[in-house]
């Protein structure tokens, strides 16, 4: 069958797709989730398993993903159906089912931040150390950050950024590779930029250094703890974008010559060398002001962060402003691709128009991210939960952070590595790599991997199912005290009911062609 992808689009060149893939993976996994797992598992414990799981898990999970693109041109369930059959597509439209969810609440976060990069020039750091929340008020003094965030978010404001946000990610969308590589080109570098400026002022301001060791001296006592193993695999597969198809839907409009080894190592790199230099800036930051990220992930970046910059010397405003415009670009880089991914492959299953596929992507996300950002207070004290929207955020991203994306890379690597065979993938990748992989490809993906992450989902099951209550059902939600119970069936029944629906309920307009090596063109460019 004659391949149309000329009418799914096709990057201009090879930057465009490594600035593109590299954007997906670097985000606020890389600037927020990684610092605050580092931090909880006791810095220098940290980064060793991490390294390891780059190797073991990372790479050859992202030159899978990145190869099925290519071998099938198409996004992530049709690629899958293509090389393992019908129980495989449900395991992709599982998995980007999955995606719309988790982008409802990235969105909300970025919301978030694009309410505090206004506050940098609005009262954030107004008025003694930074000042409450007050839209277009007098700052008055205020003790923290922390009472800015939660002022902010308990308004409708944040409702009004995710609209934004999600407005920016369907304009980037709209045409396709031609609007995502005009982004890109500026977003990425400009992410660099900044980031290296943070680094800078960490570094030189007196006791950053400390922080910089605090991260890099290897904890050997750490590493011992299990747990620290678990964190360091979730995080990898969190950060490289892996597990939810958008890497498949990115790879599926490059050429069929591409070299997907050298792809995969460069954006695996380039994603980790960004992610320790985050690391770098913002645990220079966490020692010179001994700031403590107490009380979940977000708070390094929503509390810890800003107040540390609204104690450096002067440019407070200036580095406060780029901080949160860092997380803004950083991470609708990542979002449009957690966006392209299901709306590459309705366009694909449909044949429809892009407008509409993205549409019936957005329609759905923009409801879910204003729920995630809704201002009601839920617990008074604040110490605990905060809103309504911060809560269902909280749980939501329990569920689909610690299941979604692990087994789905479990499933992946199954039904690659038994079904179609590492070992033809292996060969097709190898036919137009410079540096041609070998049988240990194999083994990973047949053995390792799945091992590897069979055991963190069973671990954390058990961890779910003997602790005393269901995640989250330990906080005093009041009248909301139902919402840890049913938001893990909303995300499970959703998403299974998703996947079951397009895979068995509805039928290709082009019927898919099972994936034959002969599909690759011969002879490498
Ligand atoms: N890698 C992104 C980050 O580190 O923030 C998040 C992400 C994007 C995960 C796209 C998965 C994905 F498919």
């Amino acid at each position: 069958m004659a391949e149309t992808s000329s009418a799914r689009g096709s990057w201009n060149s090879k930057l465009g797709f490594i600035l593109a893939a590299s954007g997906s993976a670097i985000g606020l996994g890389n600037i927020v989730f990684f610092s605050s797992n580092a931090y909880q598992y006791g810095g220098g414990a940290f980064y060793l398993p991490y390294f390891l799981a780059l190797f073991v898990l990372g790479i050859p999970v992202m030159i899978t993903e990145f190869g099925l693109g290519t071998m099938t041109n198409r996004s992530f369930p049709e690629a899958l159906y293509r090389v393992a059959g019908r129980k495989a597509e449900f395991v992709g439209w599982w998995s980007l089912a999955s995606a719309l969810f988790i982008t409802m609440y990235y969105v909300a976060i970025l919301g978030w931040a694009l309410g505090m990069m206004f506050g940098a020039f609005g009262s954030l750091f107004e008025g003694g150390v930074t000042a409450p929340f007050a839209p277009f008020s007098e700052p008055t003094d205020g003790p923290s950050a922390t009472v800015y965030f939660f002022d902010l978010i308990t308004t409708w404001w944040p409702l009004l950024c995710v609209v934004a946000i999600w407005t920016m990610n369907i304009l980037i969308l709209w045409k396709g590779t031609a609007t995502i590589e005009r982004a890109v080109r500026i977003f990425v570098p400009l992410m660099w930029l900044f980031m290296i400026g943070l680094i800078v002022r960490g570094l030189t301001l007196e006791g950053g250094v400390d922080g910089v060791l605090y991260l890099f001296t290897p904890d050997v006592q750490g590493i011992q703890e299990p747990a620290v193993w678990k964190g360091a695999f979730s995080q990898m597969f969190f950060s490289l974008s892996l597990g939810l198809g958008t890497m498949t839907a990115y790879a599926s409009y490059l050429p069929k010559d591409a070299d997907q080894v050298n792809n995969s190592l460069l954006v695996s790199f380039m994603n980790c060398g960004f992610e320790y230099i985050a690391g770098v800036a913002i645990f220079s930051l966490l020692f010179v002001f001994a700031l403590n990220p107490v009380g979940g992930t977000l708070s390094l970046a929503f509390f810890a962060i800003p107040q540390g910059i609204a104690e450096f010397p002067w440019g407070v405003r200036l580095f406060g402003f780029l901080f949160f415009f860092l997380l803004v670009i950083a991470g609708i880089t990542s979002s449009i691709s957690l966006i392209e991914g299901p709306a590459s492959a309705l366009i694909d299953k449909f044949q429809i128009p892009r407008p509409q596929a993205l549409a019936m992507v957005a329609v759905p996300g923009i409801v879910g991210s204003l729920f995630f950002a809704l201002p009601q207070i839920i617990d008074p004290s604040l110490s605990g939960n905060g809103t309504l929207g911060l809560s269902l955020l909280d749980v939501m991203d329990h569920w689909a952070f610690n299941y979604s994306l692990l087994t789905v890379g479990f499933f992946e690597c199954i039904m690659v590595g038994w079904v179609l065979g590492a070992d033809k993938l292996r060969a097709a990748v190898n036919k137009y790599s410079k540096l041609p992989i070998g049988p240990w490809f194999d083994v990973i993906i047949k053995y390792v991997a799945p091992l590897l992450l069979g055991t963190v989902i069973v671990w954390n099951l058990i961890e779910e199912f003997t602790g005393e209550t269901l995640y989250g059902a330990g906080a005093d939600l009041g009248a909301f005290n139902w919402i840890p119970y049913v938001i893990p069936f909303i995300w499970l029944i959703g998403t299974l009911a998703v996947a079951s629906y397009l895979t068995f309920g509805r039928t290709y307009k082009v019927a898919p062609a099972a994936y034959s090596p002969s599909d690759s063109p011969q002879t490498p460019a």
